[in-house]
């Protein structure tokens, strides 16, 4: 195993919020990430690499190996699974709900209930849980418009403001779960590369806490 350290961040709105924790741990990249097609960044640290990718590959660089490290939402860890990797460090940032949602005022159907997700396994275990016979139906996007056009009763989604959701005449129902980023460690490099990991952990450590 090299003993490069590659660090998988997550793109879109988990990247800018990102980057200046990373810096204040002293990790900067050596060009910027938002000008360039590039997918693998040098930074100011010699042995770090950040690769910059959709925020649902990273649990899977990191448990196969390919990242050491990664910063992915808990959202996409719970749907992911957690085995093969390690949790160290909640970094606080692009915090939300997981939430259930329906029409707004429409009683949640009774019998065979449809739930638009794209957190299926999530959703599965949700309504398993409860005892709640689920038909979930598997969506990459605009869950919001599916109760709309009666494609499901309900759906399984990100919440924040519920401007999305009131936007499209639909409610929050039920909690899943409090979201926000976390940093992920491969659970092989966290043994063999210990030694280089374990200031680097505490350094992105020290920068949330100095946020609170
Ligand atoms: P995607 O293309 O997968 O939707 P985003 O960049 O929109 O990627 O979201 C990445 C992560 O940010 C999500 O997995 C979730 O943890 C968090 N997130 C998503 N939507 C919101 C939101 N509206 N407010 C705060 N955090 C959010
Ligand atoms: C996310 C999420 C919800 C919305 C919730 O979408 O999928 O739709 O934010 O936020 P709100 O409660 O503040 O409205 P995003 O903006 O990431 O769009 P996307 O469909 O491109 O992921
Ligand atoms: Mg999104």
């Amino acid at each position: 195993m090299s003993k490069q350290l590659i660090v998988a961040l997550s793109k879109g709105r988990i990247l800018q919020e990102t980057l200046p924790l990373l810096a204040d741990a002293g990790i900067a990249p050596l060009e910027d990430l938002g000008k360039s097609r590039k997918l693998l960044f040098d930074t100011n640290l010699a042995d770090v690499k950040l690769v910059v990718i959709r925020a649902v590959d990273v649990p899977t660089y990191v448990q196969l190996g390919a990242a050491d490290l990664g910063v992915a939402g808990k959202d996409v860890l719970l749907e992911h699974g957690a085995e093969g990797l390690y949790e160290p460090l909640d970094l606080e940032i692009a915090r939300c709900r997981l939430m259930t949602a329906g029409v707004t005022g429409a009683e949640p159907a009774r019998a065979r209930r449809r739930v638009a997700t794209k957190f299926v396994n999530v959703a599965r275990g949700y309504y398993a849980e409860l005892g709640i016979q689920a038909e979930v139906i598997k969506l990459y996007g605009a869950m919001e418009l599916a109760p709309l056009m009666n494609l499901a009763d309900e759906i399984v989604d990100i919440v924040d403001t519920g401007n999305t959701l009131r936007a499209n005449g639909m409610e929050p129902r039920e909690l899943i779960a409090h979201i926000s980023t976390r940093l992920v460690v491969n659970k092989a490099a966290m043994t063999m590369k210990h030694e280089r990991l374990k200031p680097l952990i505490e350094r992105l450590r020290s920068a949330v806490v100095a946020r609170r």
